[in-house]
């Protein structure tokens, strides 16, 4: 967040009730919150009738028998993939445009739910062709192109689990996630453009299954299935890789859908947290399409017949999975999917889609929105934003000023804005406005949605009383919570049901920190663990040291997220070197080594924004690195506390090289 954010949240006060017009039209009620507090069981299970197709109904909605980990709808089957396509086409639904393609290049594809669904069925064919079943895990390393939602949806259709690995990962990052998963197949494409170039994927698949090989470890992955986007050249190992086409090509469009049980795995997706390995978040099926579908239906006022939906995630984050995939699919929308940056091949790319599709309900983040307030309102301005009717903002908490920029620059001063707050773990939106219902207030995430409780606890673990701080968490269990961390039931216990459960309740603690006020409206106030978000990007700080470490010329690293202007926050790192490894190197070549060094290993994502070399990182007397005094000269604050500093002259030697190499005073 940006600086002083906490400070003009808590002076906030604007209200923006909502127009009756809005309300008259709207998919949600305040009945729904009625519904779901007189019976919050009873409500989900109603809504996973209402929404999807069970193959077989289920009659248990909740077992939580053996906390925390939970089944719902646990007796029920069904078929993701067939809720998300035959269905629809069954319904009459076949002609309705699923996918509005844009690629950077300014080519385009339409794909109606009749012909996704012809393209799904062809690639489940040719998936299990190659060996693919029920329980197997496939990786997907895609640009946003039509392919990545085909390919997802095939592996779902089938009962297989899917781990979709970002495309701006490195190949180094993407080896772990196949090895830890112990993935059999591996999706990716040539390449994919990004401002105005080709930026290659298939040789990072090669590097990670030969970086796999040259440690030992066991090869799972028997095929690499490619798809042609960049046409740039490629390497070729035959007898493992095959291209996409060929195979769907040779694959039987027709495809009977079979049923799964509802706690059949969806999806693996790891995700930084405070220690320095991504952990495999779990998710299953029945749960998860159905809070995804009721979110996205409620949350922006979804009316298929005539919205167009685009929300600007990459399918690598969760986002992407529950809001571009799965949520809008099974409720049958249309939607738009951008495969580029937004100022590519000029900075009203993204209004310029807006007007050529009519969006009506647009998805993104606040990083984005500030970005596009620092280049200024004559860009959207220039083109007809009359269509959008809703606007989003998810992955980190949104400023004031960039929430009143959104409504009055792109909605026109009007449209509702939503604030969703969620996380990776919790699967779906858990806390938001409805738009047409809820008082808006800019800055604060609001409400949970009906079927989800949430409190704000003290230092002594009990809710506090509004208006006051302290630790968001989740109360009771909900569809789509995640399952648990792949391989690791005891890291998923310990990381999220430790802090605040007691023997008769398992509490789920989200990692942040927020404010209630009197209202019962919610605010976030960041992460209180070392987790950070650049752009919206998950990452962890502890995962960006051990690169940095991993450096020979590296002794000691303490990396801390700091406040950004755009980004929300930025990664700043402080490094000791090692005694004599660095001779001969300017302070330039040393630190863009060492820049390379984070993009190598993990992605250009985590690449800091400035690295610092010192001689002493600050730490207490048991030799705990002190983050909040880094965080505090990396912000250009005043120094805090250093009472606890084993050596306190430490801090003013870096805050002085800090404010020397910044300029700032
Ligand atoms: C942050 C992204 C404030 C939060 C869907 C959370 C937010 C983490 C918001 C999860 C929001 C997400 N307001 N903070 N509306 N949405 N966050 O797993 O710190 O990438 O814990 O999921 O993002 O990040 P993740």
């Amino acid at each position: 967040m940006p600086e002083n954010s906490i400070d003009s949240l808590l002076r906030e006060s604007r209200l923006f009730p909502p127009s009756n017009d809005f309300a008259a039209t709207s998919v949600a009620s305040p009945e729904l919150y009625e519904r779901a507090a007189a019976d919050r069981l009873g409500f989900w299970a109603e809504t996973a009738r209402e929404l999807l197709h069970w193959h077989k109904p289920f009659t248990e909605t909740l077992d939580w028998s053996n906390a925390p980990f939970a089944r719902w709808f646990g007796d029920g089957e069904l078929n993701v993939a067939y809720n998300c396509l035959d269905r629809h086409v069954e319904a009459g639904n076949g002609d309705r445009v699923a996918i509005h393609w844009e690629g950077e290049p300014g080519d385009s594809r339409t794909l109606t739910y009749a012909e996704l669904t012809t393209e799904v069925k062809r690639a489940a064919n040719a998936l299990t062709a190659l060996g693919i079943g029920q329980g197997d895990r496939v990786a997907i390393y895609l640009p946003l192109i039509p392919e990545a939602v085909i390919a997802m949806l095939a592996v779902a259709r089938l009962g297989a689990v899917h781990s979709v690995v970002f495309g701006g990962f490195s190949a180094e990052s993407l080896s772990s996630r196949i090895h830890d998963a112990s993935a059999k197949l591996v999706i990716t494409a040539d390449g994919g453009w990004r401002r105005g170039k080709v930026f290659p994927l298939k040789p990072a698949v090669d590097a990670a299954l030969g970086m796999l090989a040259a440690s030992g470890a066991e090869s799972t992955v028997s095929t690499v299935l490619v798809v042609k986007r960049g046409e740039n050249d490629v390497e070729w190992t035959e007898g493992r890789d095959l291209w996409w086409h060929d195979e769907l090509a040779k694959a039987d469009p027709e495809h009977e859908a079979k049923a799964f049980n509802a706690e059949n795995p969806l999806f693996i997706l790891y995700t930084s947290g405070t220690t320095g390995k991504p952990k495999g978040i779990l998710h299953t099926s029945g749960g998860y399409l159905t809070q995804a579908a009721f979110t996205h239906q409620n949350v922006f006022d979804v009316h298929p017949e005539t919205d167009v939906y685009w929300c600007t995630a990459d399918v690598g984050w969760v986002t992407g999975h529950s809001y571009v995939t799965y949520g809008p699919l099974a409720n049958g929308a249309t939607q738009v999917l951008y495969e580029g940056t937004p100022d590519t091949p000029h900075p009203g790319r993204w209004w310029e889609i807006i007007q050529k599709y009519k969006v009506s309900i647009l998805y993104t983040a606040p990083t984005a929105i500030r970005s596009f307030m620092k280049v200024g309102r004559e860009v959207p301005d220039a083109f007809d934003l009359s269509s959008l009717r809703v606007l989003g903002s998810v992955g980190e908490p949104i400023n004031p000023e960039a929430w009143i920029w959104y409504r009055d620059v792109i909605g026109a001063g009007s449209t509702p804005i939503v604030d969703t707050w969620w996380q990776t773990e919790t699967g779906a939106i858990m806390i938001s406005a409805l738009p047409g219902i809820t008082t808006l207030k800019p800055g604060s995430a609001q409400v949970p949605i009906p079927g989800v409780k949430v409190d704000v606890l003290g230092e002594d673990g009990a809710p506090v009383t509004p208006p006051s701080g302290g630790a968001l968490v989740i109360s009771e269990p909900w569809p789509a919570m995640l399952r648990g961390i792949w391989g690791d039931p005891d890291r998923y216990v310990a990381t999220y049901w430790a802090k605040y459960s007691t023997p008769q309740k398992s509490i789920y603690f989200a990692g942040d920190g927020a404010r209630i006020d009197e209202d019962g409206d919610i605010w976030l106030l960041g992460r209180v663990d070392d987790v950070i978000k650049v752009s919206g990007h998950r990452l962890s700080t502890t995962e960006i040291e051990s690169a940095l470490v991993s450096h020979p010329i590296v002794a000691e690293a303490a990396v801390v997220g700091a406040d950004d202007k755009t980004t929300g926050q930025a990664v700043v790192a402080f490094v000791i070197l090692r005694a004599g490894k660095a001779e001969g190197q300017s302070t330039e070549e040393t630190t863009t080594a060492l820049a390379k060094q984070v993009t190598e290993k993990i992605g250009a994502i985590a690449r800091p924004r400035q690295i610092f070399i010192v001689a002493e990182l600050p730490k207490t007397r048991s030799g705990k690195i002190m983050r909040r005094l880094l965080r505090d000269v990396a912000e250009g604050r005043e120094i805090g506390d250093t009472t606890t500093l084993a050596d306190s002259s430490v801090m003013s030697l870096i805050s002085e090289k800090f404010h020397a190499a910044s300029g700032t005073e």
